[in-house]
């Protein structure tokens, strides 16, 4: 789609992902259950791409799983809502979600070098989710497969479609990864963190590429990076999360040039040019708290600069301004 005004102010219709109040927690044997997303609520327009950063352990991950009902043993979604075209993702059961992931939404996971099968030729992987939702002839899959691989710059796509994860450098299988989130072209990837493993020149292909499936077809994104450069080059809008929380959502001019929060003010202190250095969010003083300690009030108050007295009581995310909100006593 063009780069209009509708999906970035959200126009008149549902949105393509409506997530309200996630709650995501880790159960434990003999203690309380742990938070790991609270009260996460996000969208995702037809045609935008939505950003979602944040510090490592911000939850990002499982935000992201949770929608395709991939969390890990013992992490499960305990309450909120996920509408997906008219349908609550939260409330499917399991061959309805199989029905849904990779066909309407596909994920590129975060880890490129565990993500496919060792045994398995990466031709096979990057058709299989054609062969399961399509059940399309062979030779059918096959072509397809080659140019998807060619799709993402993989050179020799036919010759190298027969080799095994390990002949791939972690570009290469970060790339394959790409292809099969692509093959069945749904509405929206959820991508996680695409590039981290790549080196700039690939990594600069990966975000051209999302780019372009863009304006062609009008894919959706949900954009998940601690990468800001990346995120400001790329994102139509930005939510930031931190320690289990949105702590600040908005357009990306509102977000980069008005930042409210000091947490994203700290995360791009750290980031003092914006493009090319990947230490940057490492030197925000302090750490990001566990998900199982307890902190009254802000969560990002132990490492705020700017904490007073109120700040002992959590915060709501409230409008900062026109679509742009913070959960900051300050903001
Ligand atoms: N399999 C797991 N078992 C227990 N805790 C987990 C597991 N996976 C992630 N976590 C915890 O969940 C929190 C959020 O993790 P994650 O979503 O991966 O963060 P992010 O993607 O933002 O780096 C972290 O504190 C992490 O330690
Ligand atoms: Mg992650």
């Amino acid at each position: 789609m063009a780069e209009g005004a509708t999906a970035r102010d959200g126009g008149g219709a549902a949105p393509l992902l409506e997530v309200v109040g996630l709650r995501i927690e880790l159960e434990r044997r003999a203690e309380a259950p742990v938070p790991i997303a609270r009260d996460v609520s996000l969208r995702v327009e037809e045609g935008e791409i939505v950003g979602l950063i944040g510090e490592s352990g911000s939850g990002k991950t499982m935000t992201a799983k949770s929608l395709l009902g991939l969390l890990p043993e013992r992490i499960r979604v305990v309450a909120g809502r996920a509408m997906f075209r008219s349908r609550d993702l939260f409330a499917l059961t399991p061959p309805q979600m199989r029905e849904v992931r990779g066909a309407e939404i596909a994920l590129i996971p975060q880890d490129a070098l565990h993500a496919l099968n060792p045994v398995q030729v990466v031709g096979r992987q990057v058709g299989e989710p054609v062969e399961v939702h399509a059940r399309r002839p062979g030779p059918e899959i096959r072509e397809l497969v080659v140019r998807l691989l060619e799709r993402v710059h993989i050179p020799n796509p036919r010759a190298r479609s027969a080799d095994y994860p390990h002949q791939f450098s972690g570009g290469m299988q970060q790339r394959a990864l790409t292809a099969m989130a692509l093959s069945m072209e749904p509405p929206l990837i959820l991508a996680d963190e695409p590039t981290t493993a790549l080196d700039v020149t690939i990594q600069a292909e990966i975000i051209a590429l999302i780019r372009d499936l863009r304006a062609q077809t009008g894919t959706s994104f949900l954009f998940i990076s601690h990468d800001l450069g990346l995120v400001s080059s790329l994102c139509d809008r930005i939510y930031v999360m931190y320690a289990g929380e949105i702590v600040e959502s908005g357009v990306r001019e509102e977000i980069f040039d008005r930042p409210r929060h000091p947490y994203t003010r700290a995360l791009m202190g750290a980031a003092p040019r914006l493009l090319g250095n990947p230490e940057r969010l490492s030197t925000i003083p302090g750490r990001i708290p566990q998900p199982s300690e307890e902190i009254a009030g802000c969560r990002f108050r132990v490492r705020c600069p700017l904490a007073e007295a109120r700040c002992a009581e959590p915060p709501p995310l409230r409008e900062a301004a026109r679509g742009h909100d913070a959960r900051c006593w300050l903001a």
